[in-house]
């Protein structure tokens, strides 16, 4: 696929099909993702695949866990939205505001989204990035740019990808599922597989406008 194209059709995808996702694909795409820059080539992060049986007993503790309303508690600390700044804070309230204008009202969209954090968006693999503990916080930039070079790799290859704060709400489940050691923080679950025709996934997310974002001075 052309670089622009790739970029341009990444998208966040929250109903997979049942179709697996192939180990070879796998390894290809974090093979990539390592050419990724890292403070002093560092290479913070580690990635953890779920799938098969190991994803269905993560997926059925975290339906025991929304079930008995547990409160998330991600290895990352969850600021309140009304916390955020006012820009960014604005942004937030624009993309809730058109998910539901996407549907035909609020309702549909709450049960359409709810069902599909619940099922972890049914996707058949997720990827969980983590870091150690004892990291700089120039970490975590370099697990970003690790991170947006898997979901592009990804999309080279047709697969999609969500990254997900969903999928890492509960990190002790991961961590006796997928043998993560307590000295890594984990970052972000990126769910990948194929799109389900479904309407969830027909959503495109706007961007602020360029002047914005980008300032030049000459
Ligand atoms: C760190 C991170 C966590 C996210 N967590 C969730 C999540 O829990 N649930 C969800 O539906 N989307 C989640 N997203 C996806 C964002 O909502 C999405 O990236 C954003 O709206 C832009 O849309 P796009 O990815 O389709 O371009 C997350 C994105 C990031 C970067």
């Amino acid at each position: 696929m052309e670089f622009k194209e790739t970029v341009k059709s990444r998208h966040s995808v929250r109903h997979f099909s049942k179709k697996n996702v192939s180990t070879t694909d796998i390894e290809e795409i974090i093979k990539l993702a390592q050419l990724a820059p890292s403070w002093v080539n560092s290479q913070p992060w580690k990635v953890y695949a779920a799938t098969g049986k190991a994803l269905e007993q993560i997926k059925t503790d975290y339906e025991t866990k929304d079930r008995n309303s547990e409160k998330s508690h991600p290895d990352f600390p969850v600021m309140h939205r009304d916390d955020w700044n006012n820009r960014t804070q604005a942004n937030m309230k624009q993309w809730r505001h058109e998910i539901v204008h996407h549907f035909t009202d609020f309702d549909e969209a709450h049960h359409i989204m709810s069902d599909a954090s619940n099922h972890l968006n049914y996707a058949p693999a997720i990827l969980f990035l983590t870091m150690p503990k004892d990291s700089s916080l120039w970490s975590v930039f370099d697990m970003g740019s690790f991170g947006q070079t898997i979901m592009l790799a990804a999309k080279d290859k047709g697969l999609d990808t969500i990254p997900n704060y969903n999928s890492v709400r509960f990190p002790e489940v991961l961590r006796r599922y997928l043998d993560i050691p307590e000295d890594e923080t984990i970052v972000v679950g990126i769910s990948i597989g194929y799109a389900e025709a479904a309407k969830i996934n027909t959503y495109r997310s706007k961007r602020e406008p360029i002047e914005n974002v980008l300032k030049i001075r000459k």
